[in-house]
């Protein structure tokens, strides 16, 4: 295969990228995901401070735009997120208790059900662990308990039964505290028959990342009985150590049954969110890095 989607798709994967509403007018940055990749996940445009600025008004326009595209282009969505410390708009901060259950609760109902039956899978709920393994002490978190995240899965089930329902967060590149919490946590809810489906492992990476545990970490998920994907992908660096690291991390997907996709945290180092690392597959004119081939050589 000649591209990242069509060879991803040969072992029934996929291949996506984050997209930003933002630079929809650049032609290049249109053509190559129009090209390369059969996935999307929006790239700010679901998260909480966008869609839902004041309390149940929703701004669904800007993600509206790239979720169209990729379903005229045949394209799976991943929806990112419901429930993150992060991009969270100001009022939720002012809730307590049932208020705040309820505010989460109409949020995910609302937002799920805009796309119902349009999103391959939703990241339910974003980077609630620490390095440690314990609970991100975040304010829902202190004020409503462990039992939000639970609550979160089952109200975005009854929104979307046809979504799959993930966990993602990040420093998760291997068998170590944080992944092993999170690990905990799905063995947990498996068992007591919480809805969950997915780890989603963003894999922010620099190019001399040690990767060792990396394939038997997703195994050990995968054998939980859920799918994982790589959701966020970037590896800083340049050249041969960049393209081994970014072969690595596609070896070790193909490698796992379980694992589903693979989606790279943008396109062009032009619009990385890490300036300066220049983490992803095409550099800033669009031209294919040592990376792109690699990774389109180990799918
Ligand atoms: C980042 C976006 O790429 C930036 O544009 C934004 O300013 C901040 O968020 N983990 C996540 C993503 O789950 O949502 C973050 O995306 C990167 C880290």
């Amino acid at each position: 295969a000649s591209t990242l989607g069509a060879a991803a798709a040969q072992s029934g994967r996929y291949f996506g990228a984050a997209i930003s509403q933002s630079h929809l007018g650049d032609s290049a940055y249109v053509n190559t995901w129009g090209t390369e990749f059969n996935s999307v996940t929006p790239e700010n445009e679901m998260k909480w401070d966008t869609v839902e600025p004041s309390r149940n008004q929703f701004n669904f326009g800007p993600a509206d735009q790239i979720v169209s595209q990729a379903r005229s282009r045949g394209m799976s969505v991943r929806g990112h997120t419901f429930v993150w410390y992060q991009q969270i708009p100001g009022w939720v901060n002012g809730l307590n208790g049932n208020d705040l259950r309820a505010a989460i609760s109409n949020h995910i109902n609302q937002v799920a059900g805009h796309w119902k039956g349009q999103i391959y899978a939703w990241d339910v709920v974003n980077e609630a662990f620490e390095e440690n393994g314990t609970r991100r002490q975040w304010f829902v978190q202190q004020r409503l308990g462990d039992g939000y995240m639970e609550d979160a899965f089952r109200t975005a089930r009854a929104a979307d039964p046809a979504a799959k329902l993930c966990y993602n967060d990040y420093n998760t590149d291997g068998i170590n505290a944080k992944s092993t919490g999170i690990y905990n946590m799905v063995r947990d809810f498996k068992s007591r028959g919480v809805p969950i489906d997915c780890v989603g492992f963003q894999s922010h990476l620099g190019q001399g990342a040690n990767l060792s545990s990396y394939q038997a970490n997703l195994q050990r998920f995968a054998d939980l009985g859920v799918d994982v994907q790589i959701t966020e992908l970037d590896v800083g660096g340049s050249g041969s150590a960049q393209a081994a690291t970014y072969r690595a991390v596609t070896q070790a997907c193909l490698a796992v049954a379980r694992c589903t996709g693979i989606t790279p945290w943008g396109i062009t180092d032009k619009y990385s969110w890490r300036a300066g690392d220049t983490p992803l597959l095409f550099d800033g004119n669009y031209n294919k890095k040592q990376a792109y081939t690699a990774v389109l050589d180990a799918l």
